[in-house]
């Protein structure tokens, strides 16, 4: 059995106050580990956060970093920086880093090594555009960005990773995947890594969705056999609705 695994990406919005609101919010009605919960601040408030979560059931995320470990990288954070800012996760590949910044295959996949190998645990974002999928180039895509990005991984780094399923047209619209569709993606995803990693990594791997996930449509996408949780983004910036797609879990 997999445990769900539900995290929150709360992009560029928050401010120190809010954000240090929302982390005790959140801690607040996470009461056991019975789901796998973590949220993903801003930078400048993850030691910030990784304070009021600290002994709580929530874990830190980056949403983003180098892979160079320290080094004349303007701008850039460094995976030991996170690990001691306090987070145990980093976001690696998010659309809208890929797509919004142009970041190629190459770079990520020498992000998620250098993260693996310093102790995070990597959540790996895949997804195709709107075009892509008319196009009926969506398998062709996963299949690309996951060798592509996992190419090369060592077995240790293969066990820290998540893989989040974010369709792009689906990111912020409003318009979630159908659960057919989520659960033919996200069984596709499996099929490419059982090829890549082995079948008993791909049975261990979890894969969520993301992509306009509500507290009323969590339940639906989360029962399906292949969704081990979920990457929220606008639902996680209220405690409440990010709570409610945690309970939609249990
Ligand atoms: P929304 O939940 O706002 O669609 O964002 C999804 C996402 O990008 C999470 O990383």
């Amino acid at each position: 059995m997999r445990k769900k695994f539900i995290a929150g990406n709360w992009k560029m919005y928050t401010t120190a106050a809010t954000a240090k609101a929302l982390a005790e919010g959140v801690a607040k009605g996470v009461a056991d580990n019975a789901v796998t919960v973590a949220v993903c601040p801003p930078f400048p408030w993850l030691a910030l956060v990784a304070d009021v979560l600290r002994g709580s059931a929530v874990a830190v995320g980056g949403q983003n970093c180098h892979y160079a470990n320290e080094g004349a990288y303007t701008g850039d954070v460094s995976p030991q920086m996170l690990l001691d800012a306090g987070c145990k996760y980093v976001l690696v590949g998010h659309s809208e880093r890929r797509h919004g910044i142009n970041e190629p295959d190459l770079f990520l996949n020498r992000k998620v090594k250098a993260a693996t190998s310093a102790g995070l645990n990597v959540i790996f974002c895949v997804g195709e555009l709107l075009a892509e999928r008319e196009a009926k180039q969506t398998e062709d895509v996963l299949d690309y960005q996951l060798s592509a990005g996992l190419a090369g991984l060592s077995k240790d780094a293969v066990a820290k990773l998540t893989i989040a399923y974010e369709p792009v047209w689906a990111i912020g619209t409003g318009k979630v995947a159908k659960p057919e569709e989520a659960q033919e993606a996200h069984a596709f995803i499996r099929k490419c890594f059982a090829a890549q990693f082995g079948e008993a990594a791909a049975n261990a791997l979890l894969i969520q969705y993301g992509g306009s996930v509500k507290p009323d449509n969590a339940r639906e996408l989360l029962k399906l056999p292949d969704v081990d949780g979920a990457l929220v983004g606008g639902a996680a910036l209220k405690a409440e609705s990010f709570l409610g797609i945690v309970h939609a879990a249990v």
